[in-house]
């Protein structure tokens, strides 16, 4: 293999920068030449694509977003957009792929896959929902997000004595708003993972208000319902003064922790050594701590399960 491309696809994450980084360092390390896709699989079918060079890369490694841009790509999903975008690689003498993205973005490199195109995935998105990694690039970064907007609105919350809903990203996802609520000691957290009873919730705020609580926190995964809704719900059946705060895209922006830094370089110079092994249709990711490899198919077929024991323990701290 003498050329590879990469591309970034779906929702930014910060970190995508740095794997896109480590990806052409890793390359151009083993001799390898490296092309960038601008804006995902729009930019694969139209041929968007441009030799990437050391210094193309360099400055990058704090920044967020993605310097090769992302999109949200429908004509991909078609037969003709994939041959299309393969005879834009074969043009350019593309011969292997590195697609950094979500499960949106892993289900188009398992496309090329079966048109037998030689394609690897790195996990990056900020919901952390992708099975076969304990951990996406992004995720880190937007959790520190949210935990500092949470911090800010417990301040106005408790001098205000006043109830709290905050919306967080994650469509069929839990982990932000699991992760976020048990890190700011939030009274409730609703996940798409687990159906909520709405007047148990109503019950335990109107518990711990009784009991002389100054504030309570409620996190809502976008995904569990609209923060804005169960923020009315709970005013009008507490009559606790209650406000809402949808955190929205700013989840998504930001210059990327040190944790997603790391992961990110350790993760896109994997996904380049198993192009360089011959290896195909793999997804590259972290468990407990160590590089590994799966099939993208099996790890697509699974579904991301939300960490039990982790919910349970938010449930025993929230009493
Ligand atoms: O997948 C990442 C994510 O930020 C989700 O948490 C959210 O539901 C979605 O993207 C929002 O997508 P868009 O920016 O296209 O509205």
């Amino acid at each position: 293999m003498k050329r590879i491309g990469v591309l970034t696809s779906g929702g930014d994450s910060p970190g995508m920068n740095a794997a896109i980084r480590a990806v052409v360092r890793k390359a151009i390390f083993h001799g390898l030449e490296v092309y960038g896709i601008y804006y995902g699989y729009a930019g694969l079918i139209n041929g968007d694509i441009e030799k990437l060079e050391l210094g193309s890369v360099g400055d990058i490694i704090h920044r967020g977003g993605t310097k090769l841009y992302t999109a949200r790509c429908e004509e991909f999903k078609t037969i003709e957009g994939q041959k299309q975008g393969i005879e834009q690689l074969k043009k350019f003498g593309i011969e292997g792929l590195i697609v950094i993205g979500g499960d949106g973005s892993f289900r188009g490199a398992e496309k090329l896959v079966e048109h037998g195109y030689p394609t690897i995935g790195v996990p990056g998105t900020i919901d952390n929902d992708i099975p076969g990694t304990d951990y996406t690039i992004g995720f880190d970064t937007a959790l520190n997000t949210i935990i500092d907007a949470i911090d800010k609105i417990r301040d106005t919350a408790t001098s205000h004595e006043r109830t709290y809903v905050i919306e967080v990203m994650g469509r069929d996802a839990g982990d932000l708003a699991l992760w976020s609520g048990l890190a700011d000691g939030a009274e409730t957290i609703m996940v798409p993972e687990v159906d909520d009873d709405m007047e148990d919730i109503i019950k335990r705020l109107k518990r711990g208000h009784d009991r002389g609580k100054k504030h309570s926190i409620i996190v809502v995964a976008e995904g569990a319902g609209s923060g804005v809704d169960i923020g009315k719900e709970i005013q009008e059946k507490t009559e606790l003064e209650t406000r809402v705060t949808v955190l929205g895209h700013i989840q998504r922006g930001g210059s990327p922790t040190a944790q997603d830094r790391v992961l990110a370089s350790r993760l896109g110079a994997k996904a380049v050594e198993l192009l360089l092994e011959g290896e195909a249709g793999k997804m590259v990711g972290i468990e407990k701590n160590e590089l590994v490899s799966h099939n993208i198919d099996e790890a697509l077929s699974r579904q991301h399960a939300l960490d039990e024991k982790m919910y349970k323990l938010s449930q025993e701290l929230s009493i």
